[in-house]
């Protein structure tokens, strides 16, 4: 049935995804976990357009396409003649031009895939653009959440840190409110700027004040690579008013313990809460491929639909 609640060649983020097309991915994915699917994508290719390291979202889209019975690409964008200033266009029709159906890619660029996507008869997965949205990240993350709490309508949720640079949080934020919780950014105003709440979440600049009563704690990671204008004073004094620490936990202790990935030990998290047994880090990144396939066989049904196979 879910498949029918389907109706996208690509996906691009979870801005603007209705409920049912959210819970059809998140079920099918729960589907996916109890039993094995058929290769659905026997005979087709894929191919990743990465400008960005990754470790995670990459090995659990090629996971996930493998166990679909796909034929993955050893293709590599920073090996690849976008190095020589192809566009990024040209690039997407080449691949095409060669067979490939299905193109998963991290770009710096916010909203750079939204220009391409409707330009190639191929489906874009969006492994990460920019500041804008990481799409499958947050499935996993409300398919892991689900599946601790049984449910997403009424949870608090309490998402910390770097948000002015977050895709995760982004596509969290648009996910979350969607399928009905409550999203609490906590931060200081240089990290999580006021024009948040417009986007429906509520600011907290206390980390202890906004803890108690928490059905999940999301760390986000401090982006060292994009602090080049002093958002902090230093690492310690981050982690002095927001990291989360074994006594900050203590305040929430029904919270589930969330993080993308990679992880600043000691920084955004301590290790007794990245480890403890309120963590459910390992096992986000389990569920990253079954959503991710789950993504993947909706799109496909859509691709036969639309005689795109
Ligand atoms: N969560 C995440 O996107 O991790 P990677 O950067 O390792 O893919």
């Amino acid at each position: 049935v879910a498949h029918t609640l389907w109706n996208r060649k690509d996906l691009l983020g979870l801005e603007g995804l209705s409920r049912p097309e959210v819970e059809a991915i998140l079920d099918l994915a729960a589907a996916f976990k109890k039993s094995a699917p058929d290769p659905k994508l026997k005979g087709r290719f894929l191919a990743f357009l990465f400008s960005e390291p990754s470790t995670r979202t990459r090995s659990a889209f090629e996971t996930a396409a493998l166990r679909l019975g796909a034929g993955v690409l050893g293709f590599s964008a920073t090996t690849s003649s976008l190095a020589k200033g192809e566009t990024l266009l040209d690039t997407v029709k080449n691949l095409e031009a060669l067979g490939v159906s299905y193109i998963v890619a991290r770009q710096e660029t916010s909203g750079a895939l939204d220009a391409v996507a409707p330009k190639t008869r191929a489906s874009v997965l969006n492994a990460g653009d920019g500041r804008r949205e990481h799409p499958t990240q947050a499935l996993l993350d409300l398919f892991t959440l689900r599946e601790k709490k049984g449910r997403l309508e009424g949870l608090k949720v309490v998402i910390v840190g770097d948000a002015l640079h977050s895709r995760v949080a982004r596509s969290n934020l648009y996910g979350l409110r969607t399928m009905g919780a409550r999203v609490v950014f906590c931060g200081p105003s240089s990290l999580v700027p006021d024009a948040f709440a417009r986007l429906g979440a509520k600011i907290e600049r206390d980390l202890d004040a906004a803890l108690p009563g928490a059905d999940a704690v999301y760390c986000l990671r401090l982006q060292l690579e994009r602090q080049k204008d002093n958002f902090f004073a230093s690492l310690a004094d981050y982690r002095a008013a927001y990291g989360l620490t074994a006594r900050r936990l203590a305040l929430a202790p029904e919270a589930v313990v969330m993080h993308g990935g990679p992880l600043n030990r000691g920084v955004e998290i301590d290790d007794a809460p990245a480890d403890g047994p309120q963590s459910a880090i390992l096992p986000m990144v389990e569920n990253g491929v079954y959503v991710r396939m789950a993504a993947f066989s909706l799109i496909e049904d859509w691709r036969r639909r639309h005689d795109l196979a």
